[in-house]
């Protein structure tokens, strides 16, 4: 079991900023967040949505969702801990909402953001989610919406293919570039090999090496 809890990043900000958009509309609806980590995502939710909501949360490490359920006390979020659905059993949810480990594992290994943390990706970053898609049928309502970053560092051609060829309604916000640390410039070699074989996107602008995240709004499974 690792025992580090990823730190809030610019995918986390996303994620709150385009779910509360989706969220803040709504009232008495069964949220799922996988992947919760320190638990931001949800508790930002809460805290800027004025409707009530039942919130779900879980992540496969037990230190992050101790920490998360520390910091956000409320009666209506349920806290679990274990890998993707699992925990969930049964339960269908309205609103899926993933944040679970999703990088190219070539790059997370090397990343001072995984350290201590899980991630078990494949090389396209796609392994979790394609776990998650399956289990979507069972555990997301017939009507219900799925949100998940897409993530340069991973294969976004292929699972933008994969949310369309699931999903009645595909939306993607725009793209916010950031700089990559300097970890990514340390190992460039194995990284252009993946990006040439178009597993992975980045750019590199003025000498700084540039990834993108964007969200994934995906509602009506087909
Ligand atoms: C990118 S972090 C996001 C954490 C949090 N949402 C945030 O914004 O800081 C990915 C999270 O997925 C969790 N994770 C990795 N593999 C998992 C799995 N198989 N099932 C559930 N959670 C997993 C990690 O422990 C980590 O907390």
């Amino acid at each position: 079991m690792k025992k580090k809890i990823f730190k809030e990043n610019l995918t986390s900000k996303l994620l709150q900023k385009h779910s509360l958009n989706i969220v803040i509309k709504l009232k008495n609806k069964n949220i799922c967040e996988i992947g919760c980590g320190n638990g931001n995502i949800s508790n930002y939710l809460i805290k800027n949505s004025k409707k009530v909501n039942f919130f779900h949360l879980s992540d496969i490490s037990s230190f992050a969702v101790e920490y998360a359920q520390k910091k956000i006390r409320n009666k209506n979020v349920k806290f679990k801990t274990g890998d993707l659905f699992k925990p969930w059993g049964d339960e269908k949810f309205d609103i899926v909402i993933s944040d679970v480990s999703s990088l190219s594992q070539t790059i997370a290994e090397k990343s001072p953001w995984y350290q201590g943390v899980d991630s078990d990706c494949g090389k396209d970053g796609l392994k979790n989610v394609k776990k998650i898609l399956k289990n979507l049928n069972h555990n997301l309502k017939k009507n219900g919406i799925f949100i998940i970053p897409l993530i340069s560092l991973s294969n976004t051609d292929k699972l933008r293919n994969m949310l369309k060829s699931k999903f009645k309604i595909f939306k993607e916000t725009e793209k916010i570039y950031w700089p990559i640390p300097i970890f990514f410039r340390q190992n460039i070699d194995e990284f252009n090999k993946l990006l040439k074989k178009k597993v992975i996107y980045f750019e590199n602008k003025f000498g700084q090496y540039i990834a993108y995240t964007s969200v994934a709004i995906c509602i009506k499974i087909k």
